[in-house]
């Protein structure tokens, strides 16, 4: 089988490069990743080495690009990872969330049209769904619950979640989709809270969190949502959507003090900053759908899964020292400069 990846230089993708290389050896992965600030291709160092593995940069709202690439390689499954990810950006400029999150997503299915693949396989986020409210904890996201976006980012996703079942109900394209909770784990961008923590916890700088802290996410380790993904785009149903989650919620103060009592750091780092407007309350995702039909369960608990992490940030510290160094750093000014002063 061959497989496009695309945004496989991404915290996620990178992770499911590798899982699929180590658990389905016998498949090609073809990697297309246009290295945004988010794509580096240092995750993708030891993939490189593997003959089953190519790596192609190119956008996937490239429509030239795009097909030429299908056109030389007629892959069998397409799984769309390649996103703008971060939600606070896309409160700084929407734009390229809709480039490339909505159209990207359209030219990628549009190529899968024209050469013909198995399985188009996109992989979405539990965001679509808007949040819960922190006092009924008794309810949480199934895959039936309205669509009810709160940010540019989220809007974006559920637009392409929209189109890629519109393409399915008009074209017959061979689709699937997976919401997933937040992730955590290796190569995840220190943007995001659990590595952005970690790296300045370790410098000793303050850790912002926004408003209370009190806002609940839950914590998926990255290697049980790529098994969720491999598992529905083989063999989920066509045409369905799966939410992914291990019901591990948590709240942000509370994962700030998991990550400074590891460390051994004080909490006196914690600084408590302007809230993110229209900030989320709570995710929390029902999983009984993709468990009853697939048999998923998620294998990490978070107390294994966050010291692994934090190891692993112990262990690789030049992979996130290169990207702080870089233009991180002026991105880090400009979203956080007068908050913290
Ligand atoms: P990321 O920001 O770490 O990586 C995104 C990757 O996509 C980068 O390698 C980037 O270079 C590439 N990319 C961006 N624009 C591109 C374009 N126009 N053409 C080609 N490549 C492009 O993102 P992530 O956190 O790994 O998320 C991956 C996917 O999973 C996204 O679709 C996201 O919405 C979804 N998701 C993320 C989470 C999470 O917790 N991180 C949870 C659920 C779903
Ligand atoms: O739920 C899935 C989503 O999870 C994915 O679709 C997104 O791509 C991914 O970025 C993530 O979105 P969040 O907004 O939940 O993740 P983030 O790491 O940005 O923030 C997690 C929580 O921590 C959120 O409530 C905001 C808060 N936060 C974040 C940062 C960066 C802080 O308090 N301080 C910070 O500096």
């Amino acid at each position: 089988m061959k497989i496009i990846v695309t945004g496989g230089a991404g915290f996620i993708g990178g992770n499911f490069v590798y899982y699929e290389l180590k658990n389905h050896p016998e498949d090609e992965i073809i990697c297309l990743d246009n290295l945004t600030y988010a794509g580096n291709l240092e995750t993708l160092e030891d993939a490189m080495k593997n003959p089953k593995f190519k790596f192609v940069k190119a956008d996937i709202a490239d429509r030239e690009a795009v097909f030429k690439l299908f056109e030389e390689e007629k892959p069998d499954i397409v799984v769309n990872f390649a996103a703008e990810s971060h939600v606070d950006r896309s409160i700084e400029n929407p734009e390229i969330f809709l480039q490339t999150n909505i159209m990207g997503t359209q030219v990628l299915m549009d190529a899968c049209r024209k050469y013909g693949i198995t399985r188009y396989h996109q992989v979405s986020t539990d965001e679509v769904y808007g949040d819960l409210p922190l006092d009924r904890p008794d309810l949480f996201f199934t895959e039936t619950t309205p669509i009810h976006t709160s940010s540019p980012y989220s809007a974006s996703k559920a637009s392409a979640d929209l189109l890629v079942l519109a393409y399915h109900r008009t074209f017959k394209l061979p689709v699937t989709i997976t919401r997933c909770s937040n992730n955590y784990g290796p190569y995840h961008f220190p943007e995001k809270l659990i590595p952005l923590m970690i790296s300045r916890a370790l410098a000793d700088e303050p850790l912002p969190v926004y408003g209370k802290g009190e806002n609940v996410r839950d914590w998926l380790y990255v290697e049980d949502h790529c098994a969720a993904i491999d598992l529905v785009m083989r063999k989920g149903k066509v045409g369905e959507v799966y939410n992914v989650g291990g019901h591990n919620e948590k709240s942000n103060l509370d994962v700030v003090k998991i990550i400074l009592k590891q460390l051994g750091k004080p909490e006196s780092l914690i600084t408590y900053v302007t809230d993110r407007p229209g900030h989320d309350m709570r995710y929390a995702i029902d999983p009984t759908k993709i468990h009853e039909e697939l048999g998923w369960l998620p294998q990490t608990k978070f107390e294994d899964g966050i010291k692994q992490t934090i190891d692993w940030y112990l262990t690789h510290k030049e992979w996130w020292q290169n990207i702080l160094s870089g233009d991180y750093q002026n991105y880090f000014e400009k979203m956080y400069g007068e908050r913290l002063d």
